[in-house]
C-alpha cells in the first residue's frame, strides 16, 4: 500500500513540481498518473520509486516511511520496485537474455536459477524466442517489453513505469497495456504515468490527474 499525505517535491532552484498531494494506492491496485506536459507525472513516479526524495509531506510504501529513511537505506527500499523509465538503459552490447539476467546477478542469484527466472520473465512479455538477439535488433515496442521483463524479474511488489508507450503505435501500446494488466491481475501494484487516453478511460476511476503539480 502507498499512502501519500501532503506530499511535495521542490527541486533545487525553487520550482515545486508536486504540491500537497494526498492519495492512497492499495496493494494490488493499478493506477495511472496523467496530466499535461510538465504537470509533475515523472516527478511523482520518481517519488514513489524513491528515486527522488520528498521535500514536504510524507510517503509511506509497504509500511515504510520513505520521507524519514536515511539515504543509505534507499537502495534496499528500491529493490521492492520494478521500474520502467523512458531512458531504458538497455545494454546494447549484450544479449536480450543477459539484459534480464543483470538484476539477478546483482543480487547474487545462482546462475541456473537466474537463467530460469530470466527466461520466464522473457516468456511473459513474449520475447523468449528472441533471447539470443541483441536489443538493437528489436523494435521499439519489443525494447519496451524487454525493459518490462528486466523490471519484473526480481518479483517486485510495486511496478512503476513512466510513459511506457510513448513513441509506440496503437497496437504495440495495447500489447504493453495488457502486460501491465497481467501483472496487476496476479497481485502486483502497478503505477503508470501516461498521456494515453485509451488507458485513462480503461483504468478510470483509478487515475491520479495532475495539473501544475496539484492533484485534481
Ligand atoms: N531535476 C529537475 N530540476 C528542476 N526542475 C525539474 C526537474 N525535473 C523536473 N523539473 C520541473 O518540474 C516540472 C514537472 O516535471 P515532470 O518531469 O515531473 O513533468 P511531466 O508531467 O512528467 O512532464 P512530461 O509529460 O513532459 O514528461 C517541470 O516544470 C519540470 O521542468
Ligand atoms: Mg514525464
Amino acid at each position: 500500500m502507498i499512502v501519500a499525505s501532503h506530499l511535495g517535491k521542490r527541486y533545487p532552484g525553487g520550482y515545486e513540481a508536486v504540491s500537497d498531494a494526498s492519495f492512497v494506492i492499495d496493494a494490488g491496485q493499478m493506477v495511472l498518473v496523467t496530466g499535461h506536459s510538465g504537470a509533475g507525472k515523472t516527478t511523482l513516479i520518481k517519488l514513489i520509486a524513491s528515486i527522488e526524495r520528498p521535500t514536504s509531506g510524507s510517503l509511506v510504501v509497504n509500511g515504510q516511511n520513505l520521507s524519514a529513511l536515511r539515504r543509505s537505506a534507499l537502495p534496499y527500499v528500491r529493490r521492492h520496485f520494478g521500474m520502467v523509465f523512458q531512458d531504458q538503459k538497455l545494454l546494447f552490447d549484450r544479449s536480450v537474455l543477459d539484459n534480464v539476467l543483470l538484476p539477478l546477478q546483482i543480487v547474487g542469484l545462482p546462475h541456473r536459477e537466474a537463467t530460469r527466472r530470466a527466461q520466464a520473465a522473457l516468456d511473459k512479455v513474449g520475447l523468449l524466442a528472441r533471447e539470443k538477439a541483441r536489443p538493437i535488433a528489436l523494435s521499439g515496442g519489443e525494447q519496451q517489453r524487454l525493459a518490462i521483463a528486466r523490471a519484473v524479474v526480481n518479483r517486485p511488489t510495486v511496478l512503476v513505469a513512466d510513459e511506457p508507450t510513448a513513441n509506440l503505435d496503437r497496437e504495440s501500446a495495447t500489447d504493453i497495456l495488457e502486460i501491465f494488466a497481467d501483472f496487476h491481475r496476479v497481485g502486483v501494484t502497478v503505477v503508470v504515468a501516461t498521456h494515453d487516453q485509451a488507458w485513462v478511460e480503461r483504468c478510470a476511476p483509478h487515475v491520479l490527474r495532475l495539473d501544475h503539480g496539484r492533484l485534481v
